[in-house]
């Protein structure tokens, strides 16, 4: 519930601005106090009187009242607020925000705002895709703002693709879950990404996983109120939310010393890194010229998820499995070599599952046996189904 919440919600100029309507009445049905400021454009797509009667306060849109030049103070909209949704958030406000341009109400509002921001946008699949606009709004998750990611559909354009402004029901859905903030006062260590094993100074042993899943786990926890330790061997991504600690390492014996090191202070721990299981045993400190046969000798790598495993005492692990075979039975296996409360299987068998992919199909295996089957899915929603899971747990221990 948003119970006495103060939510200040910017309107810009996009069709979906009729969905302001509804995402007002669920605001109050919630319980939260709403002002509305929107931009001229806006007023174009959806009338001030039903927003004004929906919020029951008068909207804003000008800097001042040009009747009475009572001032619209951006500042204290800013203080008042206790979340400043825009949505729909249309490219060109999108760009505005991330390049720090103030002309209106809304955006000076945005640049002056304290509180959490959370952006929706809605455009056209090709605008939505526009490096530029990809670009902005990356530059904005970089300013710790929350992007209510775009769904996909059918547009006014009467094109099909990602752009639609997510539904006021998702929207509502963050909100929540960003003030309840379950995770609140948890420490969490996730590990992520691949490892890379110097062979010389220019080449390595490594594989492909892309991080996608550890971050998309690290993202959702720290929405969810949790202090994140990022461990992640090298990753094309970029992590945004400011309760995110990135820590970037290389091979799997400088992902082991910083998970040694980071793990006491942590009250829970998610192994999602694809560990290289050996290493070259003498790496070559100049680079390997051409010959007609090389041998590389390989030595053990760490088990990681096992060390922290003799450490954990009542701390929560879990750990990830990729299988290719015999699934369950093998997954099970290392849950208990290593020590995990839970273990998360997702197979090479499934299409769309596991390494790079932006889609997994999971199985969550406890440490009694239960079985949790779920579908395929985007990454950021697997990851919320693994972070309810966590939940579940923490309220069990
Ligand atoms: O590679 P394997 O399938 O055994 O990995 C299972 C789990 O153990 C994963 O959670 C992985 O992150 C972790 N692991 C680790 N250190 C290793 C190998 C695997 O933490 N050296």
């Amino acid at each position: 519930m948003l119970t006495g919440k103060h939510i200040l919600l910017g309107i810009t100029g996009g069709i979906a601005a009729y969905k302001s309507a509804i995402l007002i009445r669920l605001l109050i049905k919630e319980g939260a106090e709403v002002r509305v400021v929107m931009t001229e454009a806006a007023k174009q797509f959806i009338t001030p009187l039903t927003i004004a009667t929906l919020s029951k306060n008068p909207i804003l849109v000008e800097f001042f009242n040009p009747e009475n030049g009572e001032w619209n103070s951006h500042v204290n909209l800013g203080l008042w607020a206790d979340a400043y949704i825009i949505a729909p958030a249309t490219a060109n406000s999108i760009g505005k925000m991330a390049s720090g341009i103030a002309d209106n109400l809304l955006l000076t509002t945005y640049l002056s705002a304290k509180c959490p921001v959370f952006i929706a946008p809605s455009m056209d699949l090709d605008m939505y895709r526009h490096p530029a606009n990809q670009n902005n709004l990356e530059i904005l998750q970089s300013y710790g703002n929350s992007i209510i990611d775009a769904e996909t559909g059918e547009l006014a354009s009467g094109l099909e693709g990602k752009g639609r402004m997510a539904e006021p029901e998702r929207i509502i859905e963050y909100l929540n879950s960003y003030f309840d903030a379950p995770f609140l006062g948890k420490h969490v260590l996730i590990t992520a990404g691949p490892t890379y094993e110097k062979i010389d100074p220019v080449r390595f042993i490594g594989n492909y996983s892309s991080g996608k899943m550890g971050y998309a786990i690290a993202e959702t926890l720290a929405q969810q109120g949790a202090d994140v330790v990022l461990i992640t061997g090298p990753t094309h991504l970029s992590v945004s939310h400011p309760n995110i600690r990135r820590v970037n390492v290389a091979s799997a014996n400088e992902m082991y010393e910083e998970c040694i090191r980071l793990f006491p202070s942590c009250d829970i721990a998610v192994m999602c890194a694809a560990v290289a299981d050996f290493t070259p045993e003498n790496p070559e400190e100049n680079k390997i010229k051409q010959k007609t046969e090389l041998t590389i000798n390989l030595s053990k790598t760490k088990d990681i998820a096992a060390a922290l495993g003799q450490m954990k005492q009542d701390r929560i692990l879990v750990g990830f499995a990729l299988e290719t075979c015999d699934e369950l039975d093998n997954a099970y296996a290392k849950l208990q070599s290593k020590n995990l409360d839970f273990i998360i299987l997702n197979s090479l068998n499934d299409a769309g599952a596991g390494f790079g992919a932006n889609t997994n199909k999971i199985t969550i295996i406890d440490r009694n046996g239960t079985k949790t089957f779920f579908d395929l899915k985007p990454k950021k929603d697997v990851a919320k189904d693994i972070v309810t899971y966590l939940y579940g747990k923490i309220n069990d221990a």
